[in-house]
């Protein structure tokens, strides 16, 4: 088990053996959630997805389904923000960060 911490500005995007994620702020709670990219539908780019401005789902730019917030946040991995830096405990030791800047 290992806890990667960065500042919010300079990443959004994680990879592990557990798979891709993208930190996403979501103003319904006014949290800060890392979700996985990977549409459970057909493996999507989630991170390139728009958010639904009425449910909060992010629409899967292939096929553009939407997929819900609760969806996503049971898949998600646990964080811990403190100020302008983000925490996140990752069950693996391999995992690599960085920033896209589109998202
Ligand atoms: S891969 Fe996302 S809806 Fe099909």
């Amino acid at each position: 088990m290992s806890v990667i911490s960065f500042k919010l500005d300079e990443a959004n995007r994680i990879s592990s053996d557990t798979g891709g994620y993208f930190v996403k702020y979501t103003k319904q709670d006014n949290k800060y959630w890392v979700l996985p990219s990977e549409c459970p539908h057909r493996s999507g780019p989630l991170h390139l997805g728009k958010q639904c401005r009425q449910t909060g789902a992010i629409v899967c730019p292939w096929h553009e389904n939407r997929i819900s917030m609760r969806c996503l946040k049971r898949n998600s991995m646990p964080v811990v923000v403190n100020r302008d830096t983000i925490n996140i405990v990752f069950s693996d030791d391999s995992h690599k960060v960085w920033k896209e800047f589109h998202l």
